[in-house]
C-alpha cells in the first residue's frame, strides 16, 4: 500500500480502501494543472515527493501536479490519480493520453463531483464515496455501476524513467456534467 489506507466493509461498496486522507480538506494552491508540471504525492509519508513511473502500480495512486515549488491542491482539477494499466488493453485514444502503461485520470467524479478515492482490490475498479459509482481505470475509467454516466477524463501526460509530466490538456470535461 502506498499510503494510509483505511478498511470499510459495506454491502453496497464491498471492501473499499480509501486511497485518499480524511486530512485532504486542508486544500492549498487552485491554480490548475499547467503543460510541464511534474506529478506528486498527494498524502501519506511521501507527500509533495515526485512520483516516478517505477513506483506506479495497478493500484492508483493519488496525486497532485507540482509547478517549480507550487503543489496545486486547491481545486477539483487538481485531483488526480496515477496508475500503471495494461499496455495491450488501450484504445487508440486512450494509448494518446497515457505513456506507455502510465495513465492520470481526474478523480472528480462524472456524476456531481465528488472525489473518486476508493479502491476495490478484488474487482481492480476504483469506487466513488458519494453514491457508488466504479470505474474502470483499465478501461479508459469506463462506468462499470452508476449513477455516474460518463468516464473519468484522462490527463494527457509524458514520462520518462524519472518523472511523470503533464503534456496536454484533460480528455473531457472535469466533474459532473451541467444540468439541462
Ligand atoms: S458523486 Fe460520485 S457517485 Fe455521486
Amino acid at each position: 500500500m502506498k499510503r494510509r489506507s483505511f478498511l470499510i466493509a459495506s454491502s453496497s461498496l464491498g471492501a473499499a480502501r480509501w486511497l485518499d486522507d480524511p486530512a485532504h480538506a486542508a486544500r492549498g494552491d487552485r491554480s490548475k494543472p499547467e503543460v510541464g508540471d511534474l506529478l506528486v504525492y498527494a498524502f501519506g509519508e511521501k507527500a509533495g515527493q515526485i512520483i516516478r513511473p517505477t513506483e506506479v502500480t495497478s493500484e492508483p495512486t493519488m496525486a497532485f501536479p507540482k509547478g517549480g515549488d507550487v503543489v496545486r491542491s486547491g481545486s477539483l482539477h487538481n485531483q488526480l490519480m496515477v496508475v500503471r494499466v495494461d499496455e495491450e488493453a488501450l484504445t487508440s485514444r486512450m494509448a494518446r493520453y497515457a505513456s506507455g502503461p502510465i495513465a492520470v485520470y481526474s478523480a472528480s467524479c462524472t456524476h456531481t463531483g465528488c472525489e473518486v478515492n476508493g479502491w476495490l482490490d478484488e474487482e481492480q475498479l476504483v469506487v466513488c464515496p458519494c453514491h457508488g459509482s466504479r470505474f474502470d481505470l483499465n478501461n479508459a475509467a469506463k462506468v462499470v455501476l452508476g449513477p455516474a454516466m460518463k468516464p473519468l477524463a484522462m490527463l494527457m501526460i509524458e514520462a520518462d524513467e524519472e518523472v511523470i509530466r503533464i503534456a496536454g490538456r484533460f480528455s473531457r470535461r472535469i466533474g459532473p456534467e451541467p444540468l439541462g
